[in-house]
């Protein structure tokens, strides 16, 4: 494993995105919506730096079935609060194929929240697949597969508290 972004980074880079969400809003409330499981961490430490009176609440998403490949998109709502009128943030911890973002953001706008706007953590460069961008990105990543920071391989490494590279070596094999 290789160290991309570290403790210190991370929070520069959240802490500018917080700036920039925090002039976007200009003071008026949010309902932050955090996509479980990856954005946790993302969640807990960007609204501790939000001035703004904040909502939380939680969809659930899932893409990868325990390995890097792609499995079949499925969107939980079960958790959502009502969010008729809100104007709401959502959170993801990176944006890659752009699929999942898109899908959530349909979910959540056929709800009828006041405004939908997006942060993520990463971006990962050049294998986005659809149209949409999200609004506010902590870092531009290169096209490599990391763990920490609340991303996960095989549902391990999520504690991490900075983001790694997993190398090919760390790939292959189960995860103990
Ligand atoms: P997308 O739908 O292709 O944009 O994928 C977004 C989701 O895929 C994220 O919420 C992550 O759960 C997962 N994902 C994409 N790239 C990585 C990675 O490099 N490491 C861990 N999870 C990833
Ligand atoms: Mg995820």
């Amino acid at each position: 494993m290789k160290v991309l972004l570290s403790p210190t980074q991370l929070q520069d880079g959240i802490q500018q995105m917080a700036d920039q969400i925090s002039q976007h809003y200009q003071g008026r409330a949010i309902t932050v919506v955090g996509i479980l499981t990856g954005s946790l961490m993302l969640l807990a430490d960007l609204i501790r730096m939000l001035d703004q009176p904040i909502r939380i609440s939680l969809v659930e998403a899932s893409s990868y079935h325990g390995t890097t490949t792609r499995g079949e998109l499925t969107i939980n709502p079960d958790l959502l609060s009502d969010i008729k009128g809100r104007d709401i943030l959502l959170i993801d911890d990176i944006f890659d194929t752009g699929y999942t973002l898109q899908k959530v953001i349909r979910m959540i706008e056929d709800l009828q929240p006041n405004s939908v706007r997006s942060a993520v953590l990463l971006l990962k460069e050049g294998r986005q697949e659809v149209e949409l961008r999200p609004d506010f990105v902590g870092f531009q990543i290169p096209d490599q597969f990391v763990v920490g920071y609340g991303l996960d391989y095989q549902d391990l490494f999520r504690n991490l508290p900075y983001v790694a590279t997993l190398e090919p070596e760390d790939l292959s094999g189960e995860a103990e």
